[in-house]
């Protein structure tokens, strides 16, 4: 695995921090105070690293700009648009890839559910040791935990395994938030092609759900010139960090022709959430701007073509 990527965990770190901070998200407050546990023995060092900063720097600039608390309010968007399409599936068994401090786990994972949650070995084993501090004995039997690449095929076979072990005959969801657009555009090809093939392989009824696939004109999306310079500094920030440019697509067409040259089609699903997203109170942004943003928490459902 190359090295290179891990330079992108940290910013699970972020994401776990907003939710706690602008979410009511059941067990973002747990996540974090454990997550604080792991900085105060030395197994994570969260202030002194970019997030961190980066948060401290929104936090404070939020009390005269509320409008640059969107990022939160987006997290919290995509979380229950996830969730919101897997009611709809009714029947799956999941497999989460770059999980990060996700509270999916915590929140849906019960005895007859078959969830895999995954991610880079350093990430994965802090999360394991989370979810067990938080649920202690009541861990369901069906909840994994795998050090996971999807862009290695061999390192996604290993959930095949455990997945075929449990003789759940419930299709698979694979779910990614927050991931995608990290990948270059021939990672991305083989991030597609290898669920693809894992969908052909195991799972042929299964789904791939994604709110990560956001065209170029969105990610651009701001309110005002002071929260786009914000915004841009977050992003040059981010992206000097992690090493990685975020590629999003050109436009939604561009979405469907990606997804048919690696033979899948994906329909977009848009939920009206305003009303259920508690970020919006926290953040104080008018609930209209938010609607005009609704987009940019909509998912792509993704099936094989035949
Ligand atoms: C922005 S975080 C999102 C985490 C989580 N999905 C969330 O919404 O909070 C990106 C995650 O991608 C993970 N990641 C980066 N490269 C990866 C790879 N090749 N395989 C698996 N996970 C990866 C990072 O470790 C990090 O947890």
């Amino acid at each position: 695995m190359s090295k290179d990527l891990e330079k992108i965990s940290p910013t699970a770190i972020m994401c776990a921090q907003f939710r706690k901070d602008y979410t009511n998200l059941p067990y973002a407050k747990e996540i974090s105070e454990e997550l604080e546990k792991l900085y105060a023995n030395g197994k994570v060092n969260y202030e002194k690293n970019f997030t961190g900063m980066l948060n401290i720097a929104i936090k404070t600039l939020s009390k005269i700009y509320p409008d640059i608390l969107i990022m939160p309010v987006i997290f919290e968007g995509r979380y229950y648009s996830t969730n919101e399409t897997l009611k709809q599936l009714k029947d799956y068994s999941i497999l989460e890839l770059a999980s990060g401090f996700s509270t999916r786990s915590l929140e849906l994972n019960t005895e007859d559910e078959f969830f895999i949650e995954s991610d880079l070995e350093k990430i994965i084993k802090l999360k394991e040791k989370i979810v067990r501090n938080i649920k202690k004995e009541k861990i369901s039997k069906n909840h994994h935990f795998m050090n996971l690449n999807p862009l290695d095929y061999e390192s996604l076979k290993k959930a095949s395994e455990l997945y075929q072990k449990s003789q759940t005959k419930k299709p698979l969801a694979i779910i990614n938030e927050g991931f995608f657009m990290y990948l270059d555009k021939d990672e991305q090809k083989v991030f597609r092609d290898n669920i693809a093939q894992f969908l052909q392989d195991y799972s042929p009824e299964g789904s791939w759900l994604t709110p990560d696939f956001i065209p170029e004109r969105l990610s651009k999306t701001n309110f005002n010139p002071i929260i786009n310079w914000i915004r841009d500094i977050v992003k040059r920030t981010s992206q000097k960090k992690t090493g990685r440019q975020f590629t999003y697509f050109k436009d939604e067409e561009e979405i469907q022709k990606f997804l048919n040259e690696g033979g899948l089609r994906g329909r977009l699903r848009q939920f009206d959430l305003v009303q259920k997203l508690s970020s919006i109170q926290k953040t104080k942004i008018d609930p209209n701007k938010i609607r005009d943003l609704e987009r940019l928490y909509g998912l792509y459902c993704i099936n094989l073509k035949n």
